[in-house]
């Protein structure tokens, strides 16, 4: 374990300093905590400061409200309210504050400079700051010029995250891959060792590499969903069914199974983000990166043809027709409802005339706010009732466990629109519904 003394201050690795406490800045300085690290977890937001004392997490990500109260009760985690407090003899920062998009799509990357600043101020001699946020490629190299001529300020690290939300915490105890870059070969090292695991390869780059890993991959996997929509799309057109096409594509291992479920698209608060801001980096260099462009369309024309289908199975109008939408997250196990499918979806069939009521297990506090003047009910079979069509937008697995003989019974008319193709078409029929769903035959009443 790398210890490094200056006359006054002593610094070592099993302090972590964790900037932002947001999705990614929470879930990883819990599980630090949780593998025994001594970590000050910094959050300026007082409400979200408070509810972390309190032991509970701010954002619903199963399993985390219990780990975050066991790290506190143990004393590995402290949340505290100022940078200076979180770096008091801390051999490794993290800055994982928000880089949210600009009007013009590009990332805002004025939290991140705030951040290392103050960490920059506030280290003690031999730390390490790691950025985790995610930067455009180029950004950690620019933050680091002039660093290296003031012989106090710690080397620059870039160490994408991967964790996906809803299983983030599995995620950190067993990542698949670890992404290390930056021109210090022992600072990577460092930084690799904090965040080592049996079950992950291990990449020392620079941080350039670092960061178009994170882009590249976040894209790639966006390139893959949008990939499978359009050939949802053929499916619908030739007859073919897309679960089993993608079960036939995914079965070779240089392509894979995972990210080819077609649906209603990606959404979230990284893919949408991430494919737009690579698109920008590479215009800014005077390229015009086709695929991302594609990608970018079938994703948002993937929502408009899917109310469309609903639109067609009511006989071409939804206006005073009541709708229930299941699901508002953008996937489940989260509350996340940003660039989710639902608030697109929604405005869509509102705009149309239709009687929107909608239902989700987590994320009715957050949709609120998005969704003003449309209806919200917790309990699904109270949703359903008197509806025209039901219309899967999220495929949390309470939806899939539904009593459908229950729901055939309250419901207006037995027709299920299925945007994530979570149901089984041929059950449904059996029980008297019409069931439509993405790039597969619709199927019919028997
Ligand atoms: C994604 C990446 O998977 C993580 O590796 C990464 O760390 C994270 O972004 C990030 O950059 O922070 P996340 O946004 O939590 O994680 O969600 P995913 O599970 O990747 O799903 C993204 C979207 O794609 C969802 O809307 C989901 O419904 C959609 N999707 C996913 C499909 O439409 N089809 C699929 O086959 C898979």
């Amino acid at each position: 374990m790398p210890l490094s003394l200056t006359s006054s201050r002593a610094c070592s690795d099993d302090t972590v300093c964790v900037i932002g406490a947001g999705y990614v800045g929470l879930t990883t300085a819990v599980g630090l905590a949780e593998d025994g690290r001594h970590v000050r977890l910094v959050e300026i937001d007082e409400v979200r400061l408070q509810m972390l004392r309190d032991g509970r997490a701010p954002i619903h990500e199963p399993g985390l409200d219990e780990v975050l109260a066991r790290v506190l009760r143990t004393g590995h985690l402290r949340v505290v309210r100022d940078v200076d407090e979180g770096m008091d003899a801390a051999g490794i920062a993290i800055v994982a504050v928000g880089t949210p998009p600009t009007v013009d799509g590009e990332a805002d990357l004025r939290y991140v400079e705030t951040a290392l600043a103050q960490a920059t101020k506030a280290a003690a001699e031999g730390a390490v700051i790691v950025i985790k946020s995610t930067v455009p490629p180029g950004t950690t190299a620019r933050l680091s010029v002039g660093r290296r001529h003031s012989h106090n300020a710690p080397p620059l690290v870039m160490c994408p995250e991967f964790l996906r939300e809803g299983c983030a915490l599995e995620d950190l105890r067993h990542p698949a891959r670890l992404v290390v870059g930056g021109d210090d070969r022992s600072a990577c090292e460092r930084v690799a060792d904090l965040f080592a695991r049996e079950s992950a390869r291990t990449h020392i780059t620079d941080s350039t590499s670092a960061e178009l890993v994170k882009y590249g991959s976040n894209s790639f996997l966006a390139l893959k969903i949008s990939f499978i929509n359009e050939l949802a799309q053929l499916c619908e057109a030739t007859g073919a069914d897309i679960e089993s096409v993608a079960d036939g594509i995914g079965a070779d291992p240089r392509i894979g199974r995972a990210f080819l479920n077609a649906g209603l698209g990606y959404g979230g608060s990284c893919f949408p983000k991430d494919v737009r801001a690579l698109e920008n980096v590479a215009a800014y260099h005077g390229q015009s990166f086709w695929m991302l462009k594609a990608a970018i369309d079938v994703n948002a024309q993937q929502r408009r043809r899917f109310v469309g289908k609903v639109v067609t199975a009511l006989g071409g109008s939804v206006d005073g027709r009541r709708i229930a939408v299941l699901g508002l997250a953008f996937k489940p196990g989260t509350d996340d409802m940003r660039q989710a499918a639902s608030i697109d979806i929604i405005r869509y069939l509102a705009d149309l005339g239709a009687d929107v009521v909608t239902t989700d297990p987590v994320a009715m506090e957050r949709a609120a706010p998005m969704l003003p003047g449309v209806a919200m009910v917790a309990d699904p079979y109270a949703c359903v009732t008197g509806a025209d069509a039901v219309v899967i937008v999220t495929e949390w697995a309470e939806f899939r466990a539904l009593d459908w003989e229950r729901v055939g019974r309250v419901v207006s008319r037995r027709l299920v629109v299925d945007g994530r193709n979570c149901l089984d078409g041929g059950d449904l029929a059996r029980l008297g519904y019409t069931y439509i769903s993405v790039g597969r035959r619709a199927q019919a009443p028997d």
